[in-house]
């Protein structure tokens, strides 16, 4: 197949850009103290999975939901998941327990409640689930608080049967997306300490914490450099997008949305098939990939709609591309990628993990 058949909208990966990404980050850890535990969320893409643990340097994969970790155990991708996310919610714990019959389980918990339900699941399975205690290092969303709350926390860990206390997370989302490196890396750095902190006080106390797990594409080598961090939870790096591209990281732009113009109206615009059901808009509209002074005027539902200079030779017909600014949910809106290489389709690669999987189990 080559890429002028590809049904539009579509994604497309640039292979060999999406390679020179997954090596760039494997060779930063390549033979140090800290790893890298790819965030299979980014792409929910088996076949990229695969390549980024070929390349090396890598603990296991990072899910956000314990639908993510069940295809990554039924694809055989790694045993080593880290789900680090809350796990709370109907059923949820029980499908953890089952998992961890066949792989190394390691669940983020900042709450008793979760805790205890996944120890019930795990004493009924007769299992052990790993759990990392989430603190909470700046980003306004999950997380218990660092120091004594979380100690307290990872003690309860340690005393309640079923679950065994494996170590600490924090994610500094808040700080990862910053473009002046000059403010991320200090930021990043006091988020860290949080953590770290409260990883010392736990020590301390004489409990386990082998796994120290942080970070994202944003501060892979600040928060990776940091003495005590043992694994980086980066996903976005494989194939970057728009909000990414800004800072000073090596990772090249390696993904887009592939659409066809429907309609020139005026000569100054043009409509493409590939609106907010193709391609998200949460951290801003897309950008045109490689059409000089082209710009995106707005998404809908199944156009996008494009300023061009009333020179463009863009016609009906023609094939334009979307850069995303936001990789995971644009990613989750599809079935396929297409793997592209130069004019040829390579290969397409079913997103195996968008939506709700256990929903198409039923
Ligand atoms: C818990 C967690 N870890 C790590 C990441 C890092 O991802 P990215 O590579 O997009 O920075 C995310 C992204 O949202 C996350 O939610």
């Amino acid at each position: 197949m080559k890429v002028a058949e590809i049904p539009t909208p579509a994604l497309v990966v640039d292979v060999a850009a999406m390679t020179r990404n997954i090596q760039r980050m494997a060779d930063f850890f390549a033979g140090g103290s800290c790893q890298i535990r790819p965030h299979f969320k980014a792409h929910k893409t088996p076949a990229i999975a695969k390549r980024q643990l070929a390349a090396g340097s890598c603990n296991g994969l990072t899910c956000a939901t314990v639908g993510e970790a069940e295809i990554v155990a039924e694809e055989a991708l790694t045993d080593d998941i880290l789900i680090a996310n809350q796990v709370v919610g109907s059923g949820k714990a029980a499908r953890v327990a089952e998992l961890a019959k066949r792989s190394d389980m390691k669940v983020a918990v900042d709450s008793e409640f979760g805790l205890d339900d996944l120890a019930r699941a795990a004493q009924a399975a007769g299992v052990e689930i790993g759990v990392l205690v989430d603190v909470n290092v700046g980003l306004p969303r999950c997380g218990i608080a660092p120091g004594e709350p979380a100690l307290a926390l990872a003690k309860r860990v340690d005393a309640t049967d079923g679950v065994m206390l494996r170590g600490m997370m924090g994610y500094e989302g808040h700080v990862v997306g910053i473009e002046d490196r000059a403010e991320r890396e200090p930021r990043a750095t006091k988020a860290m300490g949080r953590l770290l902190e409260s990883v010392r006080l736990t020590r301390e106390a004489g409990l386990p914490c082998e796994i120290v797990s942080a970070g994202g594409t944003g501060t892979y080598d600040i928060t990776g450099g940091m003495e005590g961090i043992t694994e980086v939870q980066a996903g976005s790096y494989a194939l970057m997008d728009t909000a990414y591209a800004k800072l000073d990281i090596p990772f090249e732009q390696a993904f887009s949305v592939l659409g066809t113009v429907l309609s020139r109206p005026r000569p100054d615009q043009c409509a493409a098939d590939c609106g907010h059901k193709a391609c998200t808009q949460d951290h801003g509209n897309p950008e045109v990939k490689g059409v000089e002074r082209a710009v995106v005027m707005f998404l809908s539902d199944e156009h996008a709609t494009i300023s061009l200079p009333e020179d463009s030779e863009i016609a009906v017909g023609d094939r334009i591309e979307l850069w995303p600014s936001h990789i995971d949910p644009t990613i989750n809106l599809h079935d396929v990628m297409y793997a592209v290489e130069g004019e040829d389709v390579v290969d397409i690669w079913p997103i195996s993990a968008r939506g709700y999987p256990e929903q198409r189990r039923r």
